[in-house]
């Protein structure tokens, strides 16, 4: 057998590399390879000829009852989680440091804990008195929250075997260190160890694990991506920066729906559910305005209205600029240039900024027919009318393809006191009372009935 040689690896997505190189070729990420400790390969190692013992089978008829949950009494991150937490499972939260993960993980460890769970909430990163504070300016000094801070494993380890919590909370995974591992905290090494044995003894142990992981664009702390696939479900915290929506997300649930989200609301005691995500999008909308239009977007099993605004500048010699916040900015390139292309409208020589209010990311091509007439109103300047919501994906050619769920996006928009709605033709509509929807074949339809051009 060979000599285990050190390897490299990518911090931001994972992937090995037998030498360092300055950019990763799987994730396209710049110094963001690290050397890492080979995996033990000591004198205990044997060959893989080496006979092991056979592993029983199954087959898929086996009767299994769905998982237990408990509920954490926080709605919207029981949702997150596909209807409370499941005992023994292993959970990554990431985020952008600052953006509130100690706050919610606190909350719902609070809330867990009333509900008559055993908690412990183990912080790598603040002094204990911190957490203190934290938790009296919450409100949650009275809840049996078990909390140290520490960032041994092997202490942390031992401690909670011996505590045995229903769940332990681990803020955050980037500052744990195994003395087993010779590499600093925060290394892939680390990290990718540090998981492994929390996750190992998760499933051991039946204690449920909550990992906080920073995303962050240095190479030197690993992000959260090296532990994705260890886990059980992975919960992103997004938001923008100075503004107080915060979504959580889940992009990967062995145990319930992925792309389920969570809206919370960041305020000065801590973050408040939102259990109706589209009026509190939309109730920050000013009067009509050209470049402003709503579009009936699904997030996770739910409807959700959002504003997408457009503004249209011209531009300064030279290449004009293409600003995008909450939607993919390769998508509208495309849109561009499907206007440019099938309807004769060039956005040459004119600045594009592009944006979804309220700090929500947008992911659903369906949401290509309201960035659309955003553009367009706002390069006509024609103000929409406010009462109308838009869904429907762009193709190629222009045409407008039908999308998933029209009934639940006809049905919120309604509910929300739209009277119009533009789709695809085509699409497979319900009955929805009061609702005057208007079906679109093209891109050039639109442009026609709504702009008096084409
Ligand atoms: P925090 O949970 O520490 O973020 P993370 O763990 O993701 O790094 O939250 C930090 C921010 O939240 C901080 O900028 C202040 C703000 N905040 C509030 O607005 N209200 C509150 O009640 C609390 C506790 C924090
Ligand atoms: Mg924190």
């Amino acid at each position: 057998m060979s000599k285990a040689a050190s390897s490299f690896a990518c911090t931001a997505c994972g992937v090995s590399y037998r030498k360092w190189a300055g950019r990763c070729e799987a994730c396209g990420a710049w110094n963001s390879i690290h050397e890492e400790a080979p995996l033990s390969q000591g004198p205990g190692a044997k060959a893989l000829t080496t006979r092991g013992k056979t592993v029983p089978l199954t087959d898929l008829a086996t009767e299994e009852p769905p998982p237990p949950r408990i509920s954490s009494g926080i709605g919207e991150f029981d949702r997150v989680l596909g209807g409370g937490l499941v005992p023994a499972s292993a959970i990554l939260v990431g985020g952008d440091p600052g953006i509130g993960k100690s706050t919610l993980l606190l909350q719902a460890a609070a809330s867990f804990a009333r509900g008559g769970a055993k908690v412990a909430y183990i912080s790598g990163e603040e002094a204990a008195a911190q957490v203190r504070l934290r938790a009296q300016r919450l409100g949650l000094t009275d809840a049996p929250v078990r909390l140290g801070t520490e960032t041994s494993l092997r202490d942390i380890l031992t401690t909670l075997d011996a505590e045995r919590p229903d769940l332990a909370v681990i803020d955050s995974i980037q500052t744990m260190w195994l003395d087993t591992v010779e590499a600093a905290p925060g290394s892939v090494s680390q990290v990718r160890a540090a998981a492994h044995e929390l996750v190992t003894f998760a499933k051991r142990r039946g204690v449920a694990i909550v990992l906080v992981g920073h995303v962050t664009k240095e190479g030197t702390i690993a992000g959260p991506r090296v532990v994705e696939h260890m886990v059980d479900t992975v919960l992103y915290f997004e938001g923008e920066r100075g503004h107080q929506f915060r979504i959580l997300r889940s992009v990967k649930n062995r145990f319930g729906p992925a792309d389920e989200i969570g809206v919370f609301e960041m305020t000065g005691t801590g973050l408040a559910e939102v259990a109706n995500p589209s009026a509190l999008f939309l109730s920050a909308r000013d009067a009509p305005a050209p470049g402003s239009v709503v579009f009936a977007g699904i997030e996770g099993t739910r409807p959700v209205l959002t504003e997408i605004q457009a503004l249209v500048a011209p531009a300064p010699p030279g290449s004009p600029r293409r600003t995008v916040v909450g939607l993919d900015g390769g998508r509208l390139s495309t849109i561009l240039a499907v206007l440019d292309a099938r309807c004769g409208i060039p956005f040459t020589g004119l600045d594009v900024f592009l944006n979804v209010a309220g700090g929500l990311r947008v992911n659903e091509p369906a949401a290509d027919l309201a960035v659309a007439a955003a553009l367009l109103s706002a390069r006509e300047d024609v103000a929409i009318p406010p009462d109308t919501v838009f869904f429907g994906e762009i193709s190629l050619s222009g045409a407008l393809r039908p999308v998933s769920q029209t009934e639940n996006r006809l049905k919120e928009a309604q509910k929300l006191g739209f009277s119009q709605a533009v789709v695809p033709a085509r699409s497979r509509l319900g009955s929805v009372p009061g609702l005057k929807v208007r079906e679109m074949a093209d891109l050039t339809a639109v442009v026609g009935e709504m702009f008096g051009a084409g």
